[in-house]
């Protein structure tokens, strides 16, 4: 089954409780929430109070995102707020750093995720399948919602998604950037199954029909 997770970044953060509650009614699996610092990406957003308040009032579990510079050094404070899920970038800091703090999130409990940019190969994934729960594939220079998506990103989702098969089973495969019910369909194709749904999902009509067509495109 695919799963979805809308990213928040594309919500109205006046309303973000009703707009939270409408993507989980609306059938979404994860709230996948974007965290930057300003260093790693060239945008700032929210940070570990706006997770915590997040946490208090989502039914569903919390995908977070962090692009930000030396991760390792925040990974007890956005575990202690409620993040389900929590992805670290393989560009962030040093490969024994982001073992380190790949360990650290799964002593906490929480779900442990590396995530790579357009320009990261694969194997700079592959290498942390043995410390992850899931992948993430940025198909967008991250930063900002409402990029185009970067087709030419599959072949890595691919050999992402052999190498999961071979040596991680159960570890989850995400896209996201530019992820809408015409990507979709190239994503699940190369194996993804949890799509990152922003700026699309958000614009939609009918929430719960984009979802439910996002899984079966
Ligand atoms: C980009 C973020 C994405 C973004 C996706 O840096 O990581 O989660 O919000 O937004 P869309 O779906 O609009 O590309
Ligand atoms: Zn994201």
């Amino acid at each position: 089954m695919i799963k979805i997770a809308p990213s928040i970044l594309s919500a109205d953060f006046v309303n973000l409780e009703r707009d939270i509650s409408r993507v989980a009614q609306a059938g979404a699996d994860y709230i996948h929430v974007d965290v930057m610092d300003g260093l790693f990406v060239p945008n700032i957003t929210i940070g570990i109070p706006v997770v915590a308040a997040i946490k208090r009032i989502s039914a569903k579990p919390l995908d977070v995102h962090l692009m930000i510079d030396r991760p390792i050094r925040y990974i007890s404070q956005f575990c202690q707020a409620g993040a389900d899920i929590l992805t670290i970038h393989t560009e962030s800091d040093t490969m024994e750093n982001t073992v380190s703090a790949l360990k650290q999130i799964r002593a906490c409990g929480a779900r442990a995720a590396v995530s790579v940019k357009p320009g990261t190969p694969a194997e700079e994934a592959i290498r942390y399948l043995p410390y992850c729960d899931m992948v993430l594939v940025m198909t967008v220079e991250p930063g900002f919602g409402g990029q185009s998506f970067m087709a030419d990103m599959m072949p890595k989702v691919a050999a992402i998604r052999a190498a999961i098969d071979r040596d991680a089973p159960g570890c989850e495969l995400e896209v996201d950037g530019g992820v809408n019910l015409s990507t979709a369909k190239a994503c699940i194709a190369a194996g993804a199954n949890v799509l990152v749904a922003g700026s699309a999902l958000f614009k939609a009509e009918n929430l719960a029909a984009f979802i439910a067509a996002a899984r079966t495109v």
